[in-house]
């Protein structure tokens, strides 16, 4: 190959800059003409393209957010918009593309390659939800974005003797919502990959925790059991009723998925960017970079979204201990 397109695709994550860096100057290191291609898909159905040097991607490590611009592309999922895309690939001599984004985006690749492009995925999102991989870029920053809320939440429930139901992002997948509960101290930990029974795992556990001598309380809420149940403030207003402890709720929404990346997101971006252009550099594409057993991994794309992910349920069984 001579020359390779990057974009970022889904919802953005922190390190989704990093990772971008790290293809862009792989990419020069090894001779390689790189381009940049904007708003995920739509910028190769619209021709969103320009070439990057090394200096394009100066200066962007430490940033939130991806200076590429992100989209969910529906003309992308259509013939006709991949045919378009391919066109305009072979217009700027685009034979190769690493893709940084999520399942959604993995599926938009594998489709596309079967028009003759050579693809290679970079797993991007806070959630941690990506089957095939252990790590997903992003997910260490908004873990710690969520945990310095929580212990200033918690600062204000220790204050007032209340209890706090806080909500944090995760529509499929609860991985942020059971790593922040057992690291900042929950009682309640709801995740959408576990059933529920609301009297005995929210207000009896309220309750005992009060019988037993606690003063102040903390009930994690991934967003996807809020779609079901009610969001935070609904849940904490049922709270108080049920047992007359005051409850307040907080909705951290999106400021989870900004900010600077932690070291960890910064070099596991930067390792993976490495990886993916030497891949395509050696002939080998149509693969996911991953994490597996802590060491950065290629998969065959197939496989890769063929696979499922769990919930860790030694650390549901920890949170279980660790609560009374
Ligand atoms: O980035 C992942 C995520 O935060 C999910 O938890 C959430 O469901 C989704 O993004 C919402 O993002 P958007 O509003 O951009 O579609």
């Amino acid at each position: 190959i001579k020359s390779i397109g990057v974009l970022t695709s889904g919802g953005d994550a922190p390190g989704m800059n990093a990772a971008i860096r790290a293809v862009v100057r792989t990419g020069i290191y090894h001779g390689l003409k790189m381009f940049g291609i904007r708003k995920g898909y739509n910028g190769l159905i619209n021709g969103d393209i320009s070439e990057l040097t090394a200096r394009s991607v100066s200066d962007i490590i430490h940033r939130g957010g991806t200076i590429l611009q992100t989209a969910r592309c529906k003309e992308f999922t259509t013939e006709e918009g991949m045919q378009k895309a391919m066109s305009l690939s072979r217009a700027f001599g685009i034979d190769a593309l690493v893709v940084i984004g999520g399942d959604g985006s993995y599926r938009g690749a594998r489709d596309f390659s079967k028009f003759g492009i050579k693809v290679m995925g970079l797993p991007g999102t806070i959630d941690n939800d990506i089957a095939c991989s252990e790590y997903t870029i992003g997910y260490d920053t908004a873990m710690n974005t969520v945990q310095d809320a929580l212990d200033k939440i918690r600062d204000t429930a220790y204050s007032h003797e209340r209890c706090s139901v806080l909500e944090v992002m995760g529509r499929r997948a609860g991985h942020i919502a059971l790593n922040i509960g057992i690291a900042g101290g929950a009682e309640v930990i709801l995740l959408p990959e576990k059933e529920f029974d609301f009297d005995k795992d929210i207000i009896r556990k309220i309750v005992q925790g009060r019988n037993n001598g606690k003063k102040n309380y903390i009930i994690i809420l991934a967003e996807g059991v809020a779609e079901k149940i009610g969001g935070a403030l609904e849940l904490a207003k049922k709270v108080e009723d049920l047992t007359g402890i005051e409850t307040r709720g907080t909705v951290l929404g999106y400021i989870q998925r900004g900010g600077s990346p932690t070291v960890r997101d910064r070099v596991v971006a930067s390792a993976m960017g490495v990886k993916a252009v030497e891949l395509l550099k050696d002939g080998v594409y149509n693969r996911i970079i991953a994490v597996n057993e802590s060491k950065i991994v290629d998969l065959d794309i197939d496989e890769a979204l063929s696979m499922t992910k769990d919930i860790d349920h030694e650390l549901l069984r920890l949170s279980e201990i660790l609560s009374i």
